[in-house]
This record gives C-alpha cells, sequence and structure tokens, in this order.
C-alpha cells in the first residue's frame, strides 16, 4: 500500500482547479444569469459559439443536462432518435430521452462496439415512411466516443454522417463532450467538427479542467427555446460568472495542451502492451481501456487492488478498465501508472 497521493486514471472530471483558475473565479464580473444576464457567462456563451461556428450558445451546469436540452430541442414527443447503441445519452443520462423529450430511442449496434456509427448504419436503419411506423426526427452522434475509448470521428466522417441525416430530413445532435480531444486528433478545429450539426455540446469539466459546466451550440433563433427549457430542467444560474470565469480562463491556458494528454496515453498503453495479463487499447485520444486477460480475473477486483497500490482506474465492463489522462497527471505519474499496473496485476 503506498502513501502518496494515489494517481487518479478514473476520469478527466477529476480535475482540480489551479491557483490561476480559481484567481479568475473570485475575480469574474458577475450579474444574475436568470434576472437579467451574467456578463462572464455571456462571454463564455460567446467565445464557445465562436469556437463551435454555431451562431449561438448557452452554458449549462452539466453535460448531461445540456445533452437534454440539445434532444429535445430537435425532437418531437412520440417520434424515434437514431443513435449508436453504446451512446452516453442512453447508458448515463436516466433515461432522459424518453423522460424529458417523450422520444423513442433506435439504437444502432456498431460492428465493433466502438460506437462509431457510419452514413451506411443510419441508411440502414432508417425504415420506409408508413402509418405502421413512428417518425425519426433526429440523429445523435458522440465525439469522441466514451465507451468505445475515445474514439475520433474525423471530418470526413462527421460530413458523410451529416450527408445521411439531412438526405432523410433528420436533425443532428453532436455529444461534443470531448470534442476538444477529436479535434485536437484530427488536428481540425471544433467547428469543423461541428460543422453541421444543429446542437452541439461541448464540455469545459472535462479535458479543459474546470469543476463544472459544459455548452450548448445552436442556431441564434433556437436561444428563446434553449432558455426555456434549461429552466425547466431547474439549469437556471445567477452569478454564474464564477463558473464561465473557470471556462475562460481554460479557453485561454488549457486548450492547447490537450494533445499532451493524448501523448500520455499513447506511452501508458505502450507500457502496458508488454504485459501477458492486460491488454489496452490502441488510444486515438486520452482514454484507454484496460482489458483483463486472466482467466477469472474481474474489473472490480482489479480496480480495488489497484486502489490499494495507489492507482484509481473505473471497472467499464466485466474485463474492462477505464484509464482517462488529464491535466493533473504528468508523463512521470502516467508511467509510474503502468508499472504499477504491470506489477499489481501480473
Ligand atoms: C460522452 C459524454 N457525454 C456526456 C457526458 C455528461 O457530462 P456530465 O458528467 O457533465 O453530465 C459525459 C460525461 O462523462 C460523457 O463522457
Amino acid at each position: 500500500m503506498t502513501t502518496s497521493q494515489p494517481i487518479d486514471l478514473r476520469s478527466d472530471t477529476v480535475t482540480k482547479p489551479s491557483p490561476g483558475m480559481r484567481r479568475a473565479m473570485a475575480e469574474a464580473e458577475v450579474g444574475d444569469d436568470v434576472l437579467d444576464g451574467d456578463p462572464t457567462t455571456r462571454k463564455l456563451e460567446e467565445r464557445i459559439a465562436a469556437l463551435l461556428g454555431t451562431e449561438d450558445a448557452l452554458f449549462f451546469p452539466s453535460g448531461s443536462q445540456a445533452n437534454q436540452a440539445g434532444i429535445w430541442l430537435v425532437t418531437e414527443p412520440g417520434t424515434e432518435l437514431l443513435i449508436d447503441a453504446n451512446a452516453h445519452l442512453i447508458h448515463y443520462e436516466m433515461a432522459g430521452i424518453a423522460a424529458l423529450s417523450g422520444v423513442q430511442i433506435r439504437p444502432i449496434a456498431t460492428p465493433d462496439g466502438g460506437g462509431l456509427l457510419t452514413p451506411e448504419l443510419v441508411r440502414e436503419a432508417l425504415r420506409a415512411s408508413s402509418p405502421h411506423v413512428p417518425r425519426v426526427t433526429a440523429l445523435a452522434i458522440e465525439n469522441t466516443h466514451n465507451l468505445g475509448g475515445g474514439r475520433v470521428l474525423d471530418a470526413a466522417a462527421v460530413d458523410g454522417l451529416i450527408r445521411a441525416a439531412r438526405d432523410a430530413g433528420l436533425a443532428v445532435h453532436l455529444d461534443g463532450a470531448r470534442l476538444w480531444n477529436a479535434a485536437a486528433a484530427a488536428r481540425v478545429t471544433p467547428a469543423r467538427l461541428a460543422q453541421g450539426a444543429d446542437t452541439v455540446m461541448v464540455s469545459i469539466s472535462k479535458a479543459l479542467g474546470c469543476p463544472v459546466g459544459s455548452c450548448l451550440g445552436f442556431r441564434k433563433d433556437r436561444r428563446a427555446r434553449a432558455w426555456e427549457i434549461r429552466k425547466r430542467l431547474g439549469g437556471g444560474m445567477r452569478q454564474s460568472g464564477i463558473l464561465a470565469a473557470a471556462g475562460l480562463y481554460a479557453l485561454d491556458h488549457n486548450l492547447d495542451r490537450i494533445a499532451e494528454d493524448h501523448a500520455n496515453a499513447k506511452r501508458f498503453a505502450e507500457i502496458l502492451s508488454d504485459s501477458p495479463t492486460v491488454r489496452p487499447s490502441d488510444p486515438q485520444t486520452n482514454i484507454v481501456m484496460v482489458d483483463l486477460q486472466r482467466d477469472g480475473a474481474t474489473a472490480e477486483a482489479a480496480s480495488a487492488r489497484l486502489a490499494q497500490a495507489g492507482v484509481r482506474m473505473s471497472a467499464y465492463g466485466p474485463k474492462r478498465l477505464r484509464a482517462v489522462m488529464h491535466l493533473d497527471v504528468s508523463r512521470g505519474d502516467v508511467e509510474r501508472a503502468a508499472h504499477i499496473i504491470l506489477a499489481t496485476l501480473r
């Protein structure tokens, strides 16, 4: 058992605000965002809208709430949403699509479970219109894909999906909780990967290291409706500039370093690839899935043993652990963690 701080690779949400970020938060100019606006929140929304190439954006307390608002905005109750079967929107948002938007999901299995849809899969999932089948109103895509191990839809893949959706008259919602990572990996701007989507969710509480927050980008004429939905969900925040200031700070200081997390993920997987007892994924971004190879090994037991040894990872399946690189772990931490895993799961 180690006495030093554990190396926490459970998620990129575990980062703590840095002293500089805390100062920016403390000094933020604020107002009442529900009553008549908060200037710092508005500044963040405008900055994010510009980065996403959307006309406008709204600040939300969480990615889940912004995702749900996005689906609500582009669907109608009693219709269907096409979405990959391993989407965060299906598995980790408390059935919000059904409960809040009144929409039926039509999950599309991807061949390797990696969650990356293709235009062909979307077209195959569409049924001929008939008085017996529900209308499909939208397609949801996730980039990068969390359960898929941080895999990336590049610009050509996104274009193909948008075209397939448009040909069928569908709106498109993009769950871009880690769109910053996708853009860094694909070497394009976030706006390029958001091009053509009607609603775009991005998080500031993951790769960017903020304590709280996500934004939803959309067309200007959707702002009033988006605001109404957020209020209904209990997401109207008052002096939210305190939180938005962290986002503005992060865009200035933490956006350009994301590729370091991707390089750390590669290094982590490289060290683990020597072991017969674990098989790491080949990471495209900051997430590495680690599959246990030994008969009888379970992710729950492995994760408990690793926590004792000073490395925290999440169980992501019966024999799968997830490690996520972020700005609070250095190259040295990542190498140390990989060697602890090799020694502990021998
Ligand atoms: C792909 C994806 N979408 C949405 C979310 C939801 O974000 P939040 O935890 O801020 O609700 C997450 C969170 O990990 C995620 O990985």
